[in-house]
């Protein structure tokens, strides 16, 4: 059983044995393995350590603004608004692993500019056991990471050991706030995933308010802790609808709710039928370019959680 204090100690004191003086650089997402991790490491070299904020324009309704509120009195923070640059890039692209493979390079391409700003040295990530055990390509754990420009970092990957449940410890012990340790995990291509087809400002935009809708329902249900992800899906199929006495052709987003304990597995509960349909009346009424909303009941496998 973890001790999270003597964990949090021997962690800060293997980051200043291996950093020392030098500076380091952290890709920040708000989830909760980076937010511990840049604490931890924070904690070990102070100011050396810059946390990056990259906003690809495919995060949550309010994000970029929560994490530096969260951040900024506990962290050196730099938030990056790099949406044009990702967006350009993305314009008229539908293939789901096209997409990832576009974002994952003007990740590296922006953050590659931010660590040679900084003069950093070393990379500190947030990779937890199960990151390096399912992918069995690299269980090394001292590496260096040549960015394409021809940066090279080192690699510290404080909190490697644990499992998620051992992070949500050590990060309740640095007083990270619930709200940060008990996140439902977001994908790093964002909303890109849960956009089927070509992503478009204006569907950006109805995914993440169909988005905040169903985060503000669960929450107001008070099931968010009982269920894995829970989140909205614009699917690139238009439905005829009626919305007063004008027949109209919008959008179809299905509503995606999960339960499962490491994601390799995940089974769609029973859920609160009126909370259901407030959901749905609210994302027809509040998002007019929507004119229907559907249930997804498919467990993984054979689906996946994600729609793309
Ligand atoms: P799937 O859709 O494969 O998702 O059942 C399993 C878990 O992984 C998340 N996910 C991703 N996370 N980059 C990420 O960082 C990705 O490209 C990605 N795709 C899926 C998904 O949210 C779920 O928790």
């Amino acid at each position: 059983m973890l001790n999270p204090s003597d964990f949090i100690q021997e962690s800060i004191e293997g980051m200043k044995n291996t950093i020392g003086d030098k500076k380091a650089i952290i890709a920040l997402s708000g989830g909760v393995d980076s937010s511990v991790s840049s604490v931890l490491a924070s904690k070990a070299i102070g100011d050396n350590l810059v946390a990056v904020f990259v906003d690809h324009g495919l995060v949550r309704e309010g994000e970029a603004e929560y994490v530096e509120k969260t951040f900024q009195d506990r962290l050196n923070l730099i938030s990056v608004d790099a949406s044009e640059e990702f967006l350009d890039r993305l314009e008229g692209v539908s293939d789901p692993e096209e997409k990832r493979k576009i974002i994952g390079e003007v990740f590296i391409n922006v953050f590659e500019r931010v660590a040679e700003d900084v003069g950093a040295e070393y990379l500190v990530q947030g990779t937890i056991a199960p990151d390096w055990i399912e992918s069995q390509g690299n269980i090394k754990s001292h590496h260096n990471l040549a960015l394409p420009h021809g940066l090279v970092l080192e690699i510290v990957e404080p909190i490697r050991e644990l499992y998620k449940d051992e992070v949500r410890i050590v990060g309740s012990e640095l007083g990270l706030p619930d709200e940060i340790i008990n996140r439902q995990p977001f994908p790093g291509p964002g909303l890109a995933v849960r956009i089927v087809g070509p992503i478009t400002p204006e569907k950006i935009e109805i995914c993440r308010k169909a988005n905040a809708i169903v985060e503000e329902e669960v929450k107001k249900e008070g099931i968010e802790d009982s269920l894995w992800q829970y989140f909205a899906v614009l699917t690139n199929t238009r439905v005829t609808g009626v919305k007063g006495d004008i027949r109209d052709y919008g959008y179809l987003v299905v509503l995606r709710m999960v339960e499962s304990l490491d994601a390799m597995t995940a089974h769609v509960p029973e859920l609160p039928w009126p909370m259901i349909k407030a959901i749905s009346q609210r994302i027809t009424a509040e998002i007019p370019e929507v004119t229907h909303v559907s249930l997804s009941v498919s467990d993984k496998p054979p689906s996946t959680i994600e729609f793309a």
